[in-house]
């Protein structure tokens, strides 16, 4: 397969990246900007806030990957960008600078699926993973588990029916003020959850129980578990007169409990996919691989229920290391570089391509 030099762009949410990648896996040079901070003080994310943030970092952000690289522009083959899914709003600024980009130094440009992207990562971070492979997808913003066949195929077994992991995890923390506590306010929603429920003295304190368990298919459902956390919480703020900048005196067994319930709820739905892809050969019983990727896969206590399953299920698992599962530019130039080697989606006429929202 061709050797080549990748230089990619992300933009699709809150993280401008930017990474160049050789066919080898080696990171080349990267830069990243984080708005989460802003994000976070907003209580969310205002897509025209993050737009203007995208548009006041990506020249720097990209200027400080390539210096960093010390390649020059002629030795890149490609670039590539995420053109979706994600904010429109964001996805335009990554896919307009990689257009100047192109034209600029007269280069083919190669749209990328964010989503492919993650499940790919695997394969820069964990030579090992092969073809096909099944793959769990959980962050801030989707929620899907599917058998990856080829680099741009991807049969699809189950999504989320309603809120992302990742999504949950963060209104959760800001309902229970997380925030307000000194050592969780810099964090995200699920790393303040996470590091929250390591403290709790009794895990089981709050009843939970576990969403689709009756449903034979491997869809996700999130905002029940939510909800049954929210109902816990006015119990307790009621019950306890708890004032509005405080956080409840049993804080940490919710998060606890919270956090037992997702992970159940992912590893019964991923038994699933497992029996499922077994059941209509879709995985090699020889190599079974479970690839994990998205922000909500650095959960540690996740990690290790679903290392449970794939013990069980004789599955292999493979987690990125947390930067390569939160959003960056690097999973968009590696994707560059898994497309270029099979010589698809290299556009030397790019006019005509626009970020789409799916
Ligand atoms: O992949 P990502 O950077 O952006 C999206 O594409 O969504 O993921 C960010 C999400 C946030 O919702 C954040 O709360 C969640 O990943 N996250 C976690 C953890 N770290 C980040 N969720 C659960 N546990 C964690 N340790
Ligand atoms: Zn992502």
């Amino acid at each position: 397969s061709k050797s080549c030099i990748i230089l990619g762009i992300e933009t699709s949410c809150d993280d401008t990246g930017c990474a160049i990648v050789d066919s080898e896996g080696n990171i080349l040079g990267e830069a990243l900007h984080s708005q989460h901070l802003v994000h976070l003080n907003n209580g969310g994310i205002i897509p025209p806030i993050a737009q203007d943030l995208h548009r006041a970092n990506i020249e720097r952000v990209v200027n400080e990957a390539v210096q960093s690289s010390g390649i020059p522009f002629k030795e890149i083959d490609a670039i590539a960008a995420t053109v979706k899914p994600g904010l429109p709003l964001s996805l335009m600024i990554g896919t307009k600078y990689s257009k100047y980009l192109c034209r600029k130094h007269d280069k083919p440009f190669m749209p990328i699926h964010h989503m492919e992207a993650h499940a790919l990562t695997a394969r820069m971070c964990d030579k090992s993973v092969e073809f096909p492979f099944l793959v769990l997808l959980i962050s801030g913003g989707h929620c899907l588990v599917a058998v990856a066949e080829r680099v741009d195929k991807f049969l699809l077994l189950g999504e989320s029916l309603d809120d992302a992991p990742g999504e949950a995890f963060d209104k959760v923390a800001r309902r229970m003020k997380l925030k307000n506590l000194p050592e969780y306010s810099k964090l995200s929603g699920g790393q303040a959850v996470e590091l929250a429920a390591r403290k709790a003295d009794n895990p089981l304190a709050y009843k939970f129980t576990i969403p689709l368990q009756q449903y034979k298919n491997c869809n996700f459902s999130f905002s029940g578990i939510k909800n049954q956390l929210l109902l816990h919480l006015q119990r307790e703020e009621i019950l306890h007169d708890v004032p509005a900048d405080r956080v409840i005196p049993g804080v940490y067994n919710l998060c606890a409990g919270f956090q037992i319930v997702v992970t159940r709820h992912i590893c019964h739905r991923v038994q699933r996919a497992m029996e499922y892809a077994a059941r209509k050969n879709l995985v090699p019983p020889d190599k079974q691989t479970l690839v994990v990727s998205g922000g909500a896969a650095c959960n540690n206590f996740i990690k290790g229920g679903l290392k449970m399953v794939c013990d069980e299920y004789g599955y292999k698992i493979v987690r990125p290391p947390p930067k390569f599962c939160t959003d960056n530019g690097v999973m968009i130039a590696w994707n560059g570089v898994e497309r270029f080697k099979e010589n698809i989606g290299i556009y030397h006429d790019w006019e005509h391509i626009d970020v789409e929202n799916s």
